[in-house]
This record gives C-alpha cells, sequence and structure tokens, in this order.
C-alpha cells in the first residue's frame, strides 16, 4: 500500500497546482498582437505553467546548424514576467522537412502486407522518427543541449517536457541491429535464444545473429522480446535527450507525456527514468444521459498513471477544454463536465490540469480542436470561464497537493501479459477486442470499486504487494517467477488473491507452463487445477449456479460467456458450478485457504452483476468501506487523497441529474464554497464537490 510514501515536493520547483498547457507562439510569429494578447489573456484564466516549443523546431533551427532562439527569448521572458513557469520542450516529436529531407534515415522503416515487406516513411505528419538513427539522435541532442543552454538559468524553465507522446516502432537496418544486440546481452547465445524462442517450430532454428527477423508473426516469444526491445530503445532515445539537457539543467525535473494504457510500449520501463508522469487524456464526454461508465475508464486510466511511480501524483498534461477534433463525432462538453473531469484527475492524484490547447490555431490539422482561446479570439466564451473556474477551484485545492491516494486493493497490470495474449494464437482470437486483452478485462473487475467509491491501485508486475488487502489479477496470462512468488508470498501472509481464466498459462518466454494450470506454482496456492478452456461464441449458452451455502453467501445464478475453465478443485472450496454445457455442475469459481490467506479463482467470463455481487461481499468480509457511510448512488464517484493526516473526498455526479450522497458523520469543509458541509451532500447534474476533513 501506497500509505507510507511521502511524495512532497511532488515536481521540484512548484509550489503549487499546475494549470496551463500546450502553448503554441512559434504558429504565431507573423502577428505580435495576438501573441500580446494570449499574455494578457493567460492570467485571466488562471494559467501558471504554458507547455512551449513542443513541435517548433523548424521555428527554432530553420536551416541546418542556423538556429534561431530570439523569439523563444521573447515568449520566455513574458512567461516569466506573467509569473508563469514554461514546460519547455525538447522537439522531437516533429522533425522539420529539411532534416528529413536530407537524412532519409531519420524516417521510419514500417512493415507492410503480412511484415514480409519494409517500407521507408515519406516525410510528413509527425511521432515517427527513428529512435535508433545516429543522424536523428545528434541533431536531437544538438537542439536540446543549445536549449538547455541557453535557459539554463531563465526563471520561467521550470520543466522539460520530453518529446511528444513517444510511440510506434522502427524496422530500419539501425533498429533491427539493435534489437539484436539487445538480443545478445538478453540471452548470451544462440542456443539459450533458440531455447527460449522454441525455435524447432517451423525450421526456425536461428544459427547466426544476422538471421532475426524481427517481423516474423510466426515467432511468437520474438514477438514480446520485440515489444520488450522497443519499451527499452524508445526509453533509450529518451535517455538520450535528458542527458543533452541534465548537462546543463540538473536542477530541471523532467517528464514525457504518456497516452494512459497504450499498449504499444511497458510505460513502467519509461517511468523509472523521469522525474514525475505526465498523462493525456481525451474522455468522450458528449451528450449521454450518463457519462460514468467512460468515467469508470479514465478513472482506471489514471490509476494506472499514478501507479507507475508506486503512488507518486502526476501532472494531468493534456485534455481538451471542449470537444476533440479527431473522433467520429466531436460533441461539446456539457455544462459542469470539464470542471468534473478536472477534478476527477486531482481525485486520483493529479498535481494539476493542463490542456491541449490554448488557442486554435487558423490553420493545420487541429484547427477545430478545443482550446481555450477559440477562433473568436476574446475570454467571453463559455469555454473560457469553465477554465477559469478550474483555475480558481484549482487554487482553493492547494492543500491537496502531495497527497496521494491510499488504497486497500490493488489491480495488477502488466504490459508483458497482455502483449503474450495478443501474440499467441488461441482461445478468444474471435473475442470482442477487449474481452482478450487484460487491460479491459480489468476494467470490468476494477468498475466494482469505482461504483462502491473504493480506492483502487493499479499495480506494475514488480510492485510490493505486501500492504493490500485484496489483489486482482485478472487474465494475467503471462505470469514471470517473480510474479509468481510474489502472489504467492501475498496468500500465504494473510492476502486475498483474485484471479480468472487465462492467468499463469504462460511463463516469461510466453512458452506455456506445463503441469496443469494455473502454473508456475499456483496451482497450488488456488488448490484446483484447470484442464482445459472452452472458448464459446457468442450464441453459446452458460451460467453459473451458486453453491448453496457457499462461504461467500452467494446466491442465485448469473450469465457467462466467452472463456469457460474446466476445473477439478483440488483443496479449494466450491463457491459456483456451470449451469450449461457438457461440464455442467462442475466448478467454476472456486476459492482456497492457503497459509494465513485465501486465494479465489474466477473459471468464467461473467458480466458486472456477479463482479458487483461477488466483490461487494469480499470487500465487506476484508472490512474494505469507502470514505462515506451511505450508498452511493450510481453514476456518483467517490474517491480519497490523504496526506497521512488530512483527507480529501471528491464526490463528483457523472449523471445528468442531480443526486444526493450521505457523507455520515465528521467535520468537513466544502474546500469550493469554502463552507461547512452537512451530513448529507446534494449535487446537481455533473456537479462536484470536494471535502477537507481536518486532521
Ligand atoms: C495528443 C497530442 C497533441 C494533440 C492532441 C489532440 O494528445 O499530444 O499534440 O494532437 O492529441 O487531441
Ligand atoms: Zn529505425
Amino acid at each position: 500500500m501506497t500509505s507510507e510514501k511521502k511524495w512532497k515536493p511532488v515536481i521540484p520547483g512548484f509550489d503549487h497546482m499546475l494549470h496551463g498547457g500546450d502553448y503554441n507562439p512559434d504558429q504565431w510569429l507573423h502577428e505580435p498582437g495576438v501573441i500580446a494578447e494570449d499574455f494578457r489573456l493567460m492570467p485571466k484564466a488562471g494559467y501558471n505553467i504554458v507547455s512551449l516549443g513542443i513541435f517548433a523546431w523548424s521555428s527554432l533551427e530553420p536551416e541546418e546548424g542556423r538556429y534561431t532562439f530570439e523569439w523563444l527569448d521573447d515568449i520566455m521572458d513574458r512567461v516569466a514576467k506573467t509569473g508563469m513557469k514554461a514546460a519547455l520542450a525538447t522537439p522531437s516529436g516533429a522533425k522539420p522537412v529539411w532534416m528529413s529531407e536530407k537524412y532519409p534515415e531519420i524516417r521510419r522503416v514500417t512493415p507492410t502486407g503480412e511484415g514480409m515487406y519494409l517500407l521507408r516513411e515519406p516525410t510528413g505528419f509527425r511521432h515517427n522518427h527513428c529512435f535508433t538513427s545516429p543522424v536523428y539522435r545528434e541533431k536531437v541532442a544538438a537542439i536540446n543541449g543549445r536549449l538547455a543552454e541557453r535557459y539554463a538559468k531563465h526563471p520561467a524553465l521550470g520543466l522539460w517536457h520530453l518529446s511528444n507522446e513517444y510511440g510506434g516502432e522502427c524496422h530500419c537496418s539501425f533498429c533491427h541491429e539493435a534489437f539484436r544486440a539487445w538480443l545478445k546481452r538478453k540471452y548470451g547465445t544462440l542456443d539459450a535464444l533458440n531455447l527460449a524462442w522454441w525455435g524447432g517450430f517451423w525450421s526456425h532454428t536461428i544459427t547466426d545473429w544476422s538471421q532475426i527477423q524481427a517481423t516474423d508473426w510466426s515467432v511468437d516469444a520474438m514477438k514480446v522480446d520485440w515489444r520488450r526491445f522497443v519499451s527499452y530503445q524508445t526509453t533509450d532515445f529518451m535517455r538520450h535527450e535528458i542527458a543533452a539537457v541534465r548537462k546543463f539543467t540538473p536542477h530541471v525535473p523532467v517528464t514525457t507525456n504518456m497516452m494512459n494504457t497504450y499498449h504499444r510500449l511497458d510505460y513502467s520501463v519509461l517511468a523509472d527514468h523521469v522525474d514525475v508522469i505526465a498523462n493525456d487524456s481525451y474522455p468522450n464526454y458528449g451528450a449521454a444521459e450518463d457519462l460514468w461508465r467512460q468515467a469508470s475508464w479514465i478513472s482506471f486510466n489514471h490509476d494506472v498513471e499514478r501507479g507507475l511511480r508506486h503512488g507518486q501524483p502526476f501532472i494531468q498534461m493534456e485534455c481538451s477544454p471542449s470537444a476533440t477534433n479527431w473522433g467520429k463525432f466531436t460533441p461539446l462538453k456539457r455544462p459542469g463536465v470539464h470542471r468534473l473531469e478536472a477534478l476527477a484527475a486531482v481525485a486520483h492524484g493529479a498535481e494539476g490540469v493542463m490542456y491541449f490547447q490554448w488557442r486554435k490555431g487558423s490553420g493545420g490539422f487541429e484547427k477545430n480542436h478545443g482550446a481555450v482561446v477559440d477562433h473568436v479570439g476574446h475570454e467571453n466564451t463559455r469555454v473560457f470561464s469553465d477554465v477559469a473556474e478550474v483555475g480558481d477551484i484549482l487554487k482553493k485545492l492547494q492543500p491537496v497537493r502531495g497527497s496521494t491516494v491510499t488504497s486497500e486493493v490493488a489491480i495488477i497490470h502488466d504490459w508483458n501479459a497482455r502483449w503474450a495474449l495478443e501474440y499467441s494464437a488461441g482461445p478468444g482470437a474471435g473475442a470482442a477486442p477487449g474481452d482478450r486483452d487484460c487491460c479491459y478485462v480489468s476494467g470490468s473487475h476494477y468498475r466494482s470499486f469505482w461504483k462502491r467509491g473504493v480506492n483502487v491501485d493499479i499495480v506494475r508486475q514488480d510492485e510490493d504487494l505486501s500492504g493490500y488487502r485484496l489483489v486482482i489479477a485478472p487474465m494475467l496470462y503471462l505470469v514471470n517467477a517473480g510474479m509468481a512468488a510474489r502472489l504467492r508470498a501475498f496468500v500465504e501472509n494473510g492476502g486475498t488473491l483474485v484471479t480468472t481464466f487465462l492467468s499463469a498459462v504462460v511463463d516469461d518466454n510466453n512458452q506455456c507452463y506445463r503441469g496443469g494450470w494455473p502454473g508456475a506454482g499456483l496451482r497450488e496456492v488456488f488448490g484446483i487445477w484447470a484442464e482445459e478452456i472452452d472458448n464459446l461464441e457468442e450464441k453459446d449458452k452458460q451460467s453459473i449456479k451458486m453453491r448453496a451455502g457457499n462461504k461467500l453467501g452467494l446466491k442465485g445464478a448469473f450469465k457467462a460467456h466467452t472463456y469457460c475453465d474446466l476445473i477439478h478443485a483440488e483443496g479449494a472450496e466450491v463457491l459456483a458450478n456451470y449451469g450449461d454445457q457438457f461440464y455442467k455442475d462442475t466448478p467454476a469459481v472456486t476459492v482456497n485457504r492457503f497459509g494465513k490467506g485465501q486465494a479465489i479463482y474466477i473459471g468464467t467470463k461473467t458480466d458486472e452483476d456477479f463482479l458487483d455481487s461477488f466483490y461487494g461481499v469480499v470487500a465487506a468480509k476484508l472490512g474494505i468501506r469507502p470514505a462515506v457511510s451511505g450508498k452511493i448512488p450510481e453514476g456518483v464517484l467517490v474517491r480519497t487523497r490523504t496526506d497521512g493526516k488530512s483527507t480529501w473526498t471528491f464526490v463528483l455526479n457523472f449523471r445528468k441529474t442531480s443526486q444526493t450522497v450521505m457523507l455520515g458523520k465528521g467535520r468537513r469543509l466544502d474546500m469550493i464554497t469554502g463552507k461547512p458541509a452537512g451530513a448529507r451532500l446534494r449535487l446537481p447534474g455533473y456537479g462536484s464537490a470536494v471535502l477537507a476533513a481536518p486532521a
């Protein structure tokens, strides 16, 4: 549990909640009047930080080696004069056209067809540079170093915003060479590599390192290694960027903006090398009656970000002040929703809220994307007032800064497990995309706690589990030896562990555990053997029936589908049996006492009704309670942050209609209105409140 950890100060150099965001004056240099207006308006919006120069490389180095920093000098001076800070970007997210044309090697190579043909991308777009190219690394180090040297002592420099949304992969010869070198370091010998990759399959034994083809999808263990390599290489590129700025600015913290649960990069690898996590969040909050399902998914993502650095609060680096422009539909945020979204981020550990973007550009692909300042050009707009209101609220929430979220429940989220299943043919290939990704399956378990107002940590596979009461590992397909040992110790020492079908199926090399599933020694922990798995089509019938007098006291029958493990109880007590198919009346859900704890196995995919009843009982038995006393109405999120002394309770209504929450006894102050809060809190539709309970 993260309660022991103290994170103050969270972002060195910042003593307030951040409010601001992407600012692109480089696109307005021909209109100085607009820039002057920006600096008149930013304080009115409650801005205290701007992310500067993210895609400004062509304005900083219009020709090779000719640097034009004068405009940035002016902007940095104005930022400082306005009392703000800059999250100054390294511009590697978009390479200048001249560079891309002169040095084609910096452009990414992508596989086409079944990965057999490789194609060098044309110049254009963004986020498409090679992470290995020596030329690109040299150019990036040069511009980063010059920026850092020039602004090292500038009072506006507060934070480095490294690149933008690192992502994707490259298959050029440099990258493939780097992959082979990484493999050599990992395996040492070709014998070890062939063993790990099950080399005899389809005659794929590798007899020379040069034979390794990263795009061969039939080598499923290699695919997982490729993803690990891409995470490593992207991090290596990021560290190269960091080294260039650290040389001149060792005192300035670094971050990079992540994309939630983006499944192509293991963010835990990047997370260890930044000073603070930053995230971009674009919920699809439209005209629907009820936004809470979407909100619960966004909560899950926030909790993932906080977990990446073991509970350290993070920065909400981007969100839209209004609509996005890339969705199929671009609904506006309803009144109250912007504040609701911002407070939800803070509730999960954000130390401020920042936007993409400050001002809509007159041209370019993102000219219709939500911004604080619209094309109309002034502050008398609905969106501007919504943003200014959040700016005011963040000032009032100043005491929350440095506190974190403490949880008794943890859900394991592991990229290796996601990739291993994705690259294994077999059960679930025809399932709805989310049903084959443990991340989304975890989301459905998570939702039960969201509804209940219980804090949850989403933790990395290498996290220390010892402080939790309940650990949930849904569909944890790949379990390595370290994780297996931690799970076992957790139960032995009194913890409650819940897992599901398709867990502990493969090892770190994506090779199936032998000797009966769940593997890695967990068969003994769960007291079962899952002999086979029946992967049903949507039309196939299945259900589970709770056994009379079961230990959890659950009653009735629930629908089940997609995956059904055929289970032998080997010491475990059966909680529910299947209701259909040839294995009717055999175990579907089991619980096993192991050491001082218990291990529960849910062998089939159920709907939320089962998970809600199940976790309701489990949480009650373990004494896991929300921060408020009354039943929480559907659509309301209750979350707490604490610094070990004071507690702040966020109560957020994601329904269009007014709802009432019974808070229970205790002295509480409404931080937004400044008035004492009673035992009963009535929130209007999309209403939100933050209540402080002093030490
Ligand atoms: C991403 C990018 C931004 C911008 C926004 C638009 O998060 O980082 O540059 O393109 O999306 O939603
Ligand atoms: Zn490359």
